[in-house]
């Protein structure tokens, strides 16, 4: 067996069926669906079908979509859509410590022109409470957003519960959802959200194409401007390959996320049951119970995360630490520290291993005998 990717949650490898859909969409159609002969109303027939066929699968109305070229912007447009927008009726937000930087970011930046954020802390299962961010309401909070499953140690974050209560405030919900889709059921009128935001490469679909849902009554001020495409929201020719591609993915996952989802328990709870027999010291991070089946994040006792990285992936195992869109810095991560406190053992030696449906029993089984070669060598170099 040569190299493991267990970094699905970084993104997945683009499915066969959605090269192939997409292939043949390059090869045949190229209109812009702008135009008004029939090569445009073909592109605009086929966006339209795409956009009716994704909007079921999180329960949504077609009208509700953005498409964005991914999570990031999605995150960006919400938040700072949403706070330009409503600012007359307050400047408060409200967010957890653990979000990706595509929304603490972007937060940041609307600090720096004169809102204030609350960055709600997380307990040490990675989940924020309730009451909490109840509390932290006031009259002039205009937005709240809670990522639905934290893509570091995959903390499944109480959005339902948070939705219920926030319809007595006036203020918008949003939900970053970019690790949950394809694995949990995503009903947006069951979670009560105002925005949504999804990402096509992580389901084994294209990168470069995800989606903000916006509820229709809920408004926001487009970052972009230029021609009337996405309802104004996002102007811009649609990137339609993207869009093709994104479809496949969604409706190849759409109804098998419960299946999906128990093929990946399985997985993990081998390797935690494998990793168990090699007795190797290790900690997972996170409440198996409360975290995603697709990512597993384990402290190794007695290495250092930059040693790990390096030495798993000579070994053949690739896997990741902290947010992948910062891979490349080896800072504690933020997640780790908001659940364990600054300078933590537990966050500096810790690896994210998350799963994908090419992976199968023999790989999990291949990837301990890996791991545990590497984590005891480390451990006798380091003493
Ligand atoms: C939770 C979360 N939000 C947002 C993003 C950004 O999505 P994209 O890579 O499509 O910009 C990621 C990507 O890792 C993510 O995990």
């Amino acid at each position: 067996m040569n190299g493991i990717y267990l970094d699905h949650a970084a993104t997945t490898p683009i499915h066969p069926e959605v090269v192939a859909t997409m292939a043949t969409f390059l090869a045949t159609d190229f209109g812009n669906p702008s135009s008004i002969h029939s090569a445009g109303r073909q592109a605009r027939h086929r966006l339209d079908d795409s956009r009716r066929q994704i909007a079921k699968t999180i329960g949504a109305n077609e009208k509700e979509l953005i498409f964005t070229s991914g999570g990031t912007e999605a995150d960006n447009l919400a938040i700072i859509g949403t706070a330009l927008q409503q600012q007359t009726f307050g400047k408060h937000i409200i967010t957890t410590q653990i979000e990706h930087a595509a929304i603490l970011d972007a937060c940041k930046y609307l600090e720096s022109i004169g809102f204030e954020v609350t960055y709600l802390p997380v307990n040490k299962d990675g989940i924020v409470s309730v009451d909490a961010l109840v509390d932290a309401l006031r009259p002039d909070t205009i937005l709240v957003s809670v990522m639905m499953i934290n893509n570091e140690v995959g903390s499944i974050q109480p959005i339902q519960a948070i939705g219920e209560r926030l319809l007595s405030h006036p203020c918008c919900f949003h939900t970053d959802a970019v690790q949950a889709y394809g694995i949990t059921d995503i009903d947006v009128n069951a979670l009560q959200v105002d925005l949504l935001s999804i990402t096509a490469h992580k389901i084994n679909g294209p990168k470069g194409i995800g989606l903000l849902y916006k509820r229709e009554q809920v408004k926001i001020k487009q970052r972009q401007f230029g021609g009337s495409q996405e309802r104004l929201k996002r102007p811009g020719t649609e990137n339609m390959p993207g869009i093709i591609g994104f479809e496949k993915a969604a409706v190849m996952v759409y109804g098998k996320e419960n299946e999906r989802s128990s093929y990946y328990h399985q997985l993990k709870a081998l390797m935690i049951s494998l990793l168990d027999e090699a007795a190797i010291d290790f900690t997972v991070n996170g409440a198996v119970t409360l975290t995603t089946p697709l990512i597993l994040n384990i402290s190794f006792k007695g290495t250092k995360v930059e040693q790990l990285l390096m030495n798993l992936d000579l070994a053949g195992v690739y896997v990741s630490s902290g947010s992948a869109c910062t891979a490349g810095s080896i800072e504690a991560s933020h997640v780790l520290t908001a659940m364990f406190g600054e300078k933590h053992e537990r966050t500096t030696s810790a690896v994210r291993f998350s799963f994908g449906y090419d992976i199968d029993e023999a790989a999990i089984k291949e990837t301990v005998r890996r791991v545990t070669e590497v984590v005891k060598r480390l451990r006798t170099l380091n003493e």
